[in-house]
């Protein structure tokens, strides 16, 4: 077997491990309306993440409205990267947050603290909702292996099929350590 072939095996047994370890049966979910459930189904399924033993430089998967979600604790290093790099160079310029509608990518404009520490985006590729594989990828983000889409520190996408940064749902701080979304 040649060294490319081994590679390309090794990652589609790697995006089948992650599925399974979100507890879900598929690595892909269909894309209608997948990211935008509506007002009274959002009320009913909120849910409280107990984040007080994330470390930076992890993150942890939960599963909400049936996707994953990812809950990542940034390094100084991951935000400076995301930081420095100009809205200008993305393809998605936009936000896609939905507690900043309409905002621009910035990395400012995509994290649930002022300080950029704390990540939360729904953990399905904006390609065909593949589930992206962590600390991965050309950009020290997220790696979707199934067609190769490449997004960054901030889960903006950077390179690859994908059109779309990964969204950031509706959430917020209950208190030091306890995210709500929803
Ligand atoms: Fe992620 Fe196609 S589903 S790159």
């Amino acid at each position: 077997m040649s060294e490319a072939t081994g590679t390309r095996r090794d990652f589609l047994y790697v995006a089948t491990a992650a599925a399974g370890a979100v507890g879900v049966g598929a690595a892909v979910w269909p894309l209608v309306d997948q990211m935008n459930p509506s007002a009274d189904v959002r009320a009913l399924a909120s849910i409280e993440v107990d984040v007080s033993g994330v470390e930076p430089g992890t993150q942890i998967t939960v599963k909400w409205l049936g996707k994953p979600v990812f809950i990542r604790r940034r390094t100084e290093e991951e935000i400076e990267a995301a930081r420095a790099t100009a809205v200008s160079e993305l393809p998605d310029q936009g936000a896609e947050n939905a507690n900043r509608e309409g905002a621009d990518a910035s990395d400012e404009n995509r994290t649930l603290d002022e300080a950029g520490e704390w990540l939360v985006m729904m953990g399905v590729c904006t390609h065909l909702g593949c589930v992206p594989l962590g600390d991965a990828g050309d950009f020290g983000g997220w790696f979707c292996p199934c067609h190769g889409s490449h997004y960054d520190t901030a889960g903006r996408i950077r390179r690859g099929p994908a059109p779309k940064n990964l969204p950031v749902p509706v959430a917020s701080f209950v208190d030091d350590g306890l995210i709500r979304l929803g």
